[in-house]
């Protein structure tokens, strides 16, 4: 039997879980060893979960950080704006880190977080999950073989359904910046922002310009008469963002957000279920009522330093959820959509009557465990604990520098966005 790394999770919610998962399948690579969470509900369910006792429990970061380093490694799932003061005393302390995107909030907390780790030498991975996607991988493959020459463009896109922009950033976590302490281009994007900087690290980013509104989930779009609450409001059953519709009819979608306060009833009612919305749960609220700030669309125009152009579009609202990404190199292209399973590369070809060659790429043989982010979350615990081991990492693999290009560029673009466009300067350099 191989040594297993050993890791602590800091903030037990369902994304923590779902990569402390590694140690239920794969005992011989990771072992979970405590907990700490100020929730008491997912201190035991962790302990009965991964086996081990009360006295590896803890209350918050702070507390573990008291007590003599016992492990490897912290798998740190707090919230976004918790990121660093919980991670900042566990550094010290010399665990190494896989950290939750993003890493910080803003650039003065990036610089704090990026100073530590540079004094204390730790490993510390963010969880960009999309780069161990198989579709971005391979991507990412086929760019460093030098296939389509050296990049001109990058064009990437996110479509965030109508009932993912409902649930998570007009009613939930997401939706109030002074709340949740971050954007929606940061919560949402930042992986589709680090995807591009990837793609792009032959260069680095040197501007950003960006726009952006909350067009449609706001007052003066409600249906005339419309009810604070879905359950007091007369387009209960017609409105396509009612609670009802979205919720109780299918109670399974985004489950771990709208029925997180029932998590301690074991297998909750429809009845429960419908009392809670009637009640007062964020998620009961009229879509057009509610007190999300954060916008529903963004743009963003990225200059690179040696010429190159990028452009992100996030679009809340869409029929489905969708991830695209076209590159235009010197020498052909690659186009693809995450969804799909599939990408081309097509090659510039004078010589063909078709004026190009064009290669379908399959990955469904590549893609036997698809999660949330294709494939992409286990595939990345496992290469933490490579990285752990002083194994080989992967290309995707990131050190907290890795990380700097995207968020920054995040930071720069809402800042852009609130200026009315006005462009701003990147300098990764500085951290
Ligand atoms: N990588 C991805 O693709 C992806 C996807 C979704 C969410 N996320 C990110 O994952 C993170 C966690 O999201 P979630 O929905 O699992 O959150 P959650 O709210 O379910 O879990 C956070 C946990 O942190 C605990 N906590 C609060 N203060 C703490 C402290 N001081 N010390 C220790 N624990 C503390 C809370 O009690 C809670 O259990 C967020 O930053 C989110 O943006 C990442």
């Amino acid at each position: 039997m191989e040594n297993p790394v050993t890791a602590v999770i800091v903030g037990g919610g369902h994304r923590a879980f779902t990569y402390a998962d590694l140690s239920l399948e794969c005992p011989e690579k990771l072992k979970i060893v405590g907990i700490a969470d100020p929730n008491p509900i997912r201190r035991k369910k962790a302990a009965e979960r991964y086996g081990f006792d009360e006295e590896h429990c803890y209350e918050n970061a702070l507390e573990l950080a008291a007590v003599p380093k016992f492990a490897d490694a912290i798998i740190n799932g707090t919230m976004d704006h918790q990121h660093v003061y919980t991670s900042i005393p566990l550094l010290e302390k010399g665990y190494d880190m896989l950290l939750e995107k993003p890493f910080a909030v803003n650039e003065e907390e990036m610089a704090r977080l990026t100073d530590v780790v540079k004094k204390h030498g730790n490993k510390v991975m963010i969880c960009h999950v999309l780069r161990y996607a198989p579709f971005y991988y391979e991507i990412k493959k086929r760019i460093l073989s030098g296939e389509i020459g050296k990049i001109i463009n990058i064009q990437t896109l996110e479509h965030v359904s109508y009932h993912h922009v409902s649930t998570s950033y007009v009613r939930g976590k997401w939706s109030n910046s002074e709340k949740s302490h971050t954007s929606m281009l940061l919560a949402k994007c930042c992986h589709d922002l680090d995807i591009m900087m990837w793609m792009m690290s032959e260069t680095e980013p040197c501007a950003v310009s960006s726009f952006g509104s909350t067009m449609q989930f706001n007052a003066a779009n409600a249906p005339e008469g419309a009810a604070d609450r879905c359950y007091d409001c007369k387009h209960i059953d017609s409105c396509e963002y009612s609670a009802k519709k979205l919720y109780i009819e299918h109670p399974q979608r985004w489950e771990f957000y709208v029925w997180d306060s029932l998590e301690d009833v074991e297998n909750p009612s429809i009845d429960e279920k419908i009392k809670l919305i009637k009640g007062d749960s964020p998620y009961g609220r009229c879509i057009y009522k509610c007190d999300n700030n954060v916008v529903d669309h963004q743009s963003v125009l990225v200059g690179f330093k040696d010429g190159a152009t990028g452009t992100h579009n996030m679009v809340g609202g869409s029929t489905f959820p969708s991830r695209r990404i076209h590159i235009v190199g010197t020498k052909g292209e690659i186009f693809g959509n995450l969804e799909d399973n599939f990408f081309t590369v097509s090659r510039i070809n004078a010589s063909s009557p078709e004026e190009r060659d064009v290669e379908t790429v399959d990955l469904s043989a590549l893609s036997t465990q698809l999660d949330a982010h294709g494939g992409g979350d286990i595939r990345m615990v496992k290469d933490f604990v490579d990285f752990q081991r002083g194994e080989t990492p992967s290309i995707a693999c990131t050190a907290i520098s890795d990380s700097v290009a995207g968020h920054l560029s995040v930071f720069l673009a809402d800042r852009s966005r609130e200026q009315g466009g006005a462009p701003q300067r990147v300098d990764i350099n500085k951290y």
